[in-house]
Order: C-alpha cells, then sequence, then structure tokens
C-alpha cells in the first residue's frame, strides 16, 4: 500500500481465490456463483472435520443457546470436559486453552524461559511458529521475522532431522526447543524415529523442555491423534489449533503433569481462552473424528494418493495422512491447473512442492477428481 492508493477498509493479509466462499460442506466450499471447489487446502488446514459438520454445528449452536459465554472466572462443566477430552485424545496430563496457535506456541515458549531460568531457544530451518515475538524468534522466514530483528530470543538453529547436527549441539543453555514433526511451510519435511528419540534423549539429558507444535500435525490429520504417537516420542509440551474446534478459534497448550505441577495460579490466563462455544466444538470435533473412522480415512487416502499418482507429473508423495505435499517440477503449472478444475490447494516454501491438508473426512470423489486432474495435466514444453 503506498499513499497514492487508496487503503481499502479490510487490511490485506494472504493473496485470496480470485472468488468469495459463501458455503461449505464437507470436502467441498461453494462460491457466490454456486461454482463448488474441492477443498484440498482445508481452509488452511483448519476443517479437520469437514466444513460445517452437522455434529459441530449443532453443538455450537446449543451451547450458544445455553450460555455464549464466561470467561475462566467461572468453573465450565463444558470446559472440564473439553479438558478431558483433548487430554485423552493427545496423551498429555494437562491443557491451557488460548485462541491460536501463535498463542499456544508464544506461551510454551514463555514457559520454557521461566520454568528453566535459561535465555536461549532452539528451533529448526524451515519452522514455522507463529507472529507473535516468541513464535517469531523461532520461525525460519525472513521476511516476517527481520523487521524484529532487535526484538527477537537468541535461537539456535539446527538443521531438521539431522542425528550429527543433533548430537554435535550444546544444549546447556537452551530453554526449550521446538520443532513442528512435520515441517509443513518448509515442504512437507519429515524426519525418522530414531532421530525423534535421540532429540528426547538429548533434551532429558540438558535440562532442555521439549516442544512438538502440532498445530497442522495433530487431530488425526497423521492417522493418529497426534504426530507424538505417529513418532512414539512424549513431549514436555504440545501445542495444538487449527483443526481443534473444527473451524471455531481455539488454541491449546497441553503439557505433562511433571511442568504443570511447577505452575502456579496466575501463570497463564486468557479471557476468550477456554470459551465455552469453542469447548463445545472440541468436544463434537474429537467425537466425529475418533467416532466416524477419520483417522483411518486419512491413512487410506495417502495410501491411494502414493499408489495411483505413481508415474505421474507428480515425481513423490511426501508426508502422512492428510498431511501430504506434491513435488514436481511442474508445481505452479499443476496448481494453476488444479484450479482450473475447481481444486483449491496449497503452495509451500519449497517451489517444487504443493502441500494437501484437507479435512479428514475426504471423500473417494474428491480424490478421484484429484488424481484425474492430476494425471489430464499435461506440462508445457520448455
Ligand atoms: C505449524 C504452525 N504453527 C503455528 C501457527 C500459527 O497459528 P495461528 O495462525 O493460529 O496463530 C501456524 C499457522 O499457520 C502453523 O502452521
Amino acid at each position: 500500500m503506498t499513499a497514492t492508493t487508496p487503503i481499502p477498509a479490510l487490511l490485506p493479509t494472504y493473496a485470496p481465490y480470485p472468488f468469495p466462499l459463501v458455503k461449505g460442506q464437507g470436502d467441498r466450499v461453494f462460491d457466490d456463483a454456486g461454482g463448488a471447489w474441492w477443498d484440498f487446502y482445508g481452509g488452511h488446514c483448519v476443517c479437520a472435520t469437514g466444513h460445517s459438520h452437522p455434529a459441530v454445528v449443532k453443538a455450537v449452536a446449543d451451547q450458544a443457546a445455553s450460555l455464549l459465554f464466561y470467561s475462566a472466572a467461572a468453573a465450565l462443566p463444558v470446559r472440564d470436559l473439553a479438558a478431558e477430552r483433548i487430554t485423552a485424545f493427545s496423551g498429555m496430563d494437562s491443557v491451557f486453552f488460548c485462541n491460536s496457535g501463535a498463542e499456544a506456541n508464544e506461551n510454551a515458549l514463555k514457559l520454557a524461559l521461566l520454568l528453566t531460568g535459561r535465555k536461549r531457544l532452539a528451533a529448526f530451518d524451515g519452522g514455522w511458529h507463529g507472529r507473535t515475538l516468541l513464535a517469531l524468534s523461532v520461525t525460519d522466514d525472513p521476511k516476517i521475522t527481520q523487521p524484529y530483528a532487535d526484538h527477537l530470543v537468541p535461537t539456535l538453529r539446527l538443521p531438521f532431522g539431522d542425528l550429527a547436527a543433533l548430537a554435535a549441539a550444546d544444549f546447556s543453555d537452551i530453554a526449550g526447543i521446538i520443532l513442528e514433526p512435520i515441517q509443513s511451510m518448509a515442504g512437507i519435511k519429515t524426519a525418522t524415529r530414531p532421530w525423534f528419540e535421540a532429540l528426547r534423549a538429548k533434551c532429558d539429558a540438558s535440562g532442555t523442555l521439549l516442544i512438538f507444535d502440532e498445530i497442522q500435525t495433530g487431530m488425526g490429520r497423521l492417522g493418529v491423534p497426534f504426530a507424538a504417537q505417529f513418532y512414539g516420542v512424549r513431549p514436555d509440551f504440545m501445542t495444538s489449533a487449527k483443526g481443534l474446534a473444527s473451524g471455531v478459534p481455539m488454541g491449546a497448550l497441553l503439557m505433562t503433569t511433571q511442568v504443570a505441577a511447577k505452575l502456579k495460579g496466575g501463570d497463564l490466563g486468557s479471557t476468550f481462552g477456554g470459551g465455552p462455544l469453542a469447548c463445545a466444538a472440541l468436544i463434537a470435533t474429537v467425537d466425529a473424528i475418533t467416532g466416524e473412522g477419520m483417522m483411518a480415512n486419512a491413512a487410506k487416502a495417502a495410501a491411494r494418493l502414493r499408489q495411483e499418482l505413481a508415474g505421474s507429473v507428480v515425481s513423490e508423495v511426501l508426508g502422512e495422512g492428510l498431511l501430504l505435499g506434491l513435488r514436481s517440477a511442474h508445481a505452479a503449472a499443476l496448481k494453476k491447473h488444479l484450479l482450473a478444475c475447481h481444486i483449491l490447494v496449497g503452495g509451500s516454501g519449497d517451489a517444487t512442492v504443493l502441500r494437501l491438508m484437507p479435512p479428514l473426512n475426504l471423500s473417494s470423489e474428491a480424490l478421484s477428481a484429484l488424481i484425474t486432474a492430476i494425471q489430464s495435466f499435461v506440462p508445457e514444453q520448455p
């Protein structure tokens, strides 16, 4: 924006699709002209149970009609139930509810500094954790971090998944280390189970708190509840947001009993965090994911894509469950082609990787549409 261009009422953030959306149902969204689009972008990896899942809509509507809001100044049965559901589902012990992914990460990092008394953090090349100041400190995206360079906490950065670099690193003054167990924005990068085990062991040996940012990898997306179960490693803190309440804004900072026991009342707080609407949506979300076989569906969809895209313009399917990357030398043109076929997918920090993060109850019809569209794509010869 310059002084000569009019400043819009709604400030620009992302470049939007060239059509406004007015409706969503399951794995499709609809534009204002009635056009239907297969949503492999999942509303920014948020709509885990599909758009406007009837049980989530009903839970939110019923809750709104009975008690739309009360803060943590009052005990609410719906909040207690939401805490039970998400701790049981995640395998963690206690939860603090907030409102977004950045807020969950900010609190995890803040507590790591508080509980260890150390002044440095650690994170990984390509990691993306949000736009608040501690979250920016650990995010590897210079265009959004550089303007705030003077305000960021010193952070040791390591190559993701590299055992030798991990072994060589000095964690003795590191308060907490944060990672996306599968790096999404970086281009769906994965690491091995032995690397996760080595990371856990290194944190144990050095007193560094291990933080899994499961804002994209959680809520059943990998075919299991969270990446912690997928890789068999339990972090000290786990953060969740995006699909947590199917699109009702909510963040969660989950932790072990050992960490929770060191906190006192007042260390954490939020006016809207754990509000009844979000809690009702969370309960309905977990119930839908577990009760409707969505995790098995995610794993099955990934297997079908891997099988049916072999030999296509997609040279490799990266990731797990329904957090996938399609590697193609023609990624940008393929994304345009898919849009022309009414299929929404995401880009990534890797120009050769397109991201898929659709609803977990993705239909076989949607998968067929994607596979057919990819198979019909003819790249232009240079
Ligand atoms: C892995 C990861 N962490 C943190 C965030 C920040 O979440 P929010 O936008 O809800 O603050 C995002 C958002 O895209 C994310 O993908």
